[in-house]
């Protein structure tokens, strides 16, 4: 790869509680690659919204939030004005306000050169919703990682139960369609499978075998010289 070719990308997007972060860790860290999360990003604007009490129709106010948020990503730990909220961006108060949030268009527009940012070298791999689609077009691999909605609800529930976050598998199950439904229908960036996105449904597969789909979808690009 010479010096003015951008690094590679593999584009993971796909609905919510679909497995598609530990899947993209994983292959991150299989090829050294760098990770983004970018569902992080929309969350850490919805936990500042939360704390500052922001007004929630106030598209200028809540984008200059967005745009000026003070994050650093270390290893798995994300802290947001020098306090440490890993853990707190993941309650379901979180994940449904940055979904809301994130149908704004100003707030999308407000975290792109952010995202964009995490493309260095060697390469990196990054999870979301329209990562192929409006972030990294170019991306080397596009990839739309589902699982039925049962599933996901299941997987939620495991993932909360292990934080020690309490949850209810029914509420979870309805959060997780009308998440779908508001990342499906919004105008901007919506939740869909990019036409140039292998499909990869993950419901009956393991976690090592969908890493492995994804390597060895890699692995058949690399070969044809494509990266
Ligand atoms: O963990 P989960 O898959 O539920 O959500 P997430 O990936 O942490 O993202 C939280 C919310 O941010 C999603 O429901 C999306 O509405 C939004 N999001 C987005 O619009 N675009 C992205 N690239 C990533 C997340």
């Amino acid at each position: 790869m010479d010096k003015l070719t951008p690094p590679p990308v593999i584009a993971i997007d796909g609905p919510s509680a679909s497995g598609k972060g530990t899947v993209a860790q994983r292959v991150a860290h299989a090829l050294g690659f760098h990770y983004l999360d970018s569902g992080a990003l929309y969350r850490l604007v919805a936990l500042k919204v939360l704390q500052a009490g922001y007004n929630l129709h106030d598209e200028t106010q809540l984008a200059d939030a967005a745009r000026n948020l003070n994050v650093v990503f270390q290893d798995s730990a994300i802290s947001l004005e020098g306090r440490d909220v890993t853990d707190d961006i993941r309650t379901e108060q979180c994940g449904i306000l940055a979904s809301q949030l994130a149908a704004y268009p100003g707030i999308r527009a407000a975290l792109t050169d952010r995202q964009r940012a995490f493309r260095q070298r060697p390469g990196l791999v990054a999870d979301g919703r329209d990562m192929g689609s409006v972030i990294f077009p170019d991306a080397a691999l596009k990839i739309f990682l589902t699982a039925s909605a049962e599933i996901r609800a299941q997987r939620r529930y495991k993932q909360l139960m292990e934080k020690g976050i309490n949850a209810n598998i029914a509420d979870l199950l309805q959060d997780i369609k009308n998440r779908d439904d508001r990342d499906r229908n919004r105008s901007i960036a919506p939740l869909q499978q990019h036409h140039d996105a292998q499909l990869l449904d993950t419901s009956s597969l393991t976690i090592s075998q969908a890493e492995n789909a994804v390597l060895s979808w890699y692995d058949e690009i690399r070969a044809k010289n494509r990266v």
